[in-house]
């Protein structure tokens, strides 16, 4: 099983899409199809990833972008960006630490960190690995931000916590570059005009 890709390496990845073969490269085939499957002929899978891609933005002119703010909220506890580590089940499959290593991850990208009910490592370890981390519980509502399931789930296997923090610094490089793109300051300012049907 290939080694945890060097810091040097994860500094040469700049697309999310980049981890995916790279955890496959480094986790047990059987565990990589479990992550990387979806149920029967996996059609709602291929057609949720194929909606993503149909969305596009509508930019607005004019506006002043010299300096665009990335950071999110959840429930009004302030997040790096928008984003928190989905809830997913045995973590172990991604990397020897699973849990603890994920959470330690996500504190260091500045990003909430959801714990599955289907975890690999109790609550309490997790907890004693990253004390100040923003650390959820699978169930929340009313959030003005997304989870991110897989892409964090490979990034974990490419890095370990390094691979995640990579991963979050390309997402708020995305978000800046949209942001910018769009004509606005913040992400909590965008709303479904923004969005071309
Ligand atoms: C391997 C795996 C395990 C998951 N386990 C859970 C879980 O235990 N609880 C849960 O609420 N969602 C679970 N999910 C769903 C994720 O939280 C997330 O909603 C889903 O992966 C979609 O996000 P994505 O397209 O960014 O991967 C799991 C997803 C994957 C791929």
């Amino acid at each position: 099983m290939p080694q945890l890709v060097s810091a040097a390496a994860l500094r040469q990845i700049f697309s999310l899409d980049e981890f995916e073969p790279l955890a496959r490269e480094r986790m047990d085939p059987a565990g990589f199809d479990h992550v990387a499957g979806g149920a029967w002929d996996e059609i709602t899978l291929r057609e949720s990833a194929e909606a993503w891609r149909r969305r596009r933005f509508i930019p607005r002119v004019l506006t002043d972008v010299r300096s665009v703010a990335t950071t999110g909220s959840f429930l009004g506890r302030e997040a790096a960006i928008p984003v928190a580590m989905a809830p997913m089940a045995v973590q172990r499959l991604a990397h020897p630490d699973g849990e603890v290593e994920a959470v330690r991850g996500a504190a260091r990208a500045g990003i909430p960190y959801v714990f599955s009910t289907a975890a690999s490592r109790t609550m309490e370890e997790v907890a004693q690995a990253a004390p100040d981390a923003e650390r959820w519980f699978q169930l929340l509502l009313g959030a003005t931000g997304t989870l991110v399931g897989r892409p964090l789930y490979w990034s974990l296997a490419t890095g370990g916590a390094a691979g995640i923090e990579r991963a979050v610094t390309i997402l708020r490089d995305e978000i800046a570059t949209a942001l910018s793109l769009l004509g606005v300051e913040r992400p909590e300012l965008l709303d479904r005009g923004y969005l071309q049907a």
